[in-house]
């Protein structure tokens, strides 16, 4: 493992142990039935409302599912719950500790992974490799890919969401830096308001043009079946975004231009069309 790589980890963990994604969201006690019904609520409900579409949980059903970077195992426990035969892998014990209690609440079953996933071995085969929110977090985004392509099956397909350079939330980030971030780096305070990590201890987040993202996947053996740029709140629009249906054609108008995620839906190219 390269020291890059080692340090994106640490950093990973020493976030994510400390908070769990999201966890803001919540005002139930942290592991308890309300507790992940308030953060699926807002996941679906207000924040990320495109999910269940771009992922299409039904068309997992019988389907073997790696999914890297938990979180909460929300995502993981729809798709467990439609069917899908599901294993988790994840670097932070504390996000792994909450999506099994989030399975063994609901009664799912699923296989859960603490390590990285250049130095485990999750298995083989699988149909579908899903990462929501994380390869961008990663500094060996490219190793990853390319041990995902190994993963998959011939036909198997990748579904992956990454942050979006010309994005709402990105320009705010920006603006507040300029305003109010002066001595901190512009990756420090973007770690710290869009990932709640402590000031001075940043995780790696890499924000990129779609064709960035997309010549990455390319370069490693995807073929871009499907691509959505989503992710527009009602906050961002002033008074009447309140108005506006969170998964409504007005603010998913607004972020095709100004959403803060690529989601992308791959299928692996048959092999050889690996670029190095
Ligand atoms: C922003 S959270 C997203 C979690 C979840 N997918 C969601 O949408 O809520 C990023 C996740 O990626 C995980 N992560 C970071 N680096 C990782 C790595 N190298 N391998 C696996 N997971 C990693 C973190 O521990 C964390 O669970």
């Amino acid at each position: 493992m390269t020291d890059g790589l080692r340090e994106s980890i640490a950093a990973a963990q020493a976030t994510w142990n400390r908070k769990a994604v999201g966890s803001q969201r919540a005002s139930a006690s942290a592991g308890t039935p309300e507790y992940f019904e308030q953060i699926r609520d807002y996941r679906y409900g207000y924040e990320t409302p495109f999910i269940p579409t771009f992922i299409d949980f039904p068309s997992l059903n019988g389907r073997k599912v790696l999914e890297i970077g938990v979180g909460h195992g929300i995502d993981g426990a729809e798709m467990a719950r439609h069917g899908a035969l599901y294993t988790g892998i994840d670097v932070t014990q504390n996000h792994l500790s909450l999506a099994e209690k989030n399975f063994q609440l609901n009664g799912l079953s699923g296989k859960f992974i603490e390590g990285d996933l250049l130095e485990t071995n999750p298995g083989h085969d699988f149909d579908a490799v899903y990462s929501f929110g994380v390869m961008h977090h990663i500094s060996a985004e490219a190793e990853y890919l390319a041990r995902v392509r190994e993963v998959l099956n011939p036909t198997g397909r990748l579904m992956i969401a990454v942050y979006s350079k010309w994005s709402m939330f990105n320009a705010f980030m920006v603006t507040s830096w300029l305003l109010k971030g002066r001595g901190r780096s512009l990756d420090d305070w973007r770690s710290q308001v869009a990932e709640h990590s402590e000031p001075g201890h940043p995780v790696t987040i890499k924000i990129r043009s779609r064709r960035e993202v997309q010549s990455l996947l390319e370069s490693r053996g995807f073929r871009v079946e499907k691509y959505g740029k989503k992710g527009f709140v009602q906050n961002y629009l002033p008074v009447v975004g309140k108005q506006l249906a969170p998964d409504g054609r007005v603010l998913d108008a607004f972020a095709s231009a100004l959403g803060w995620y690529h989601c992308f839906v791959c299928q692996v190219t048959p092999s050889g069309n690996q670029k190095t």
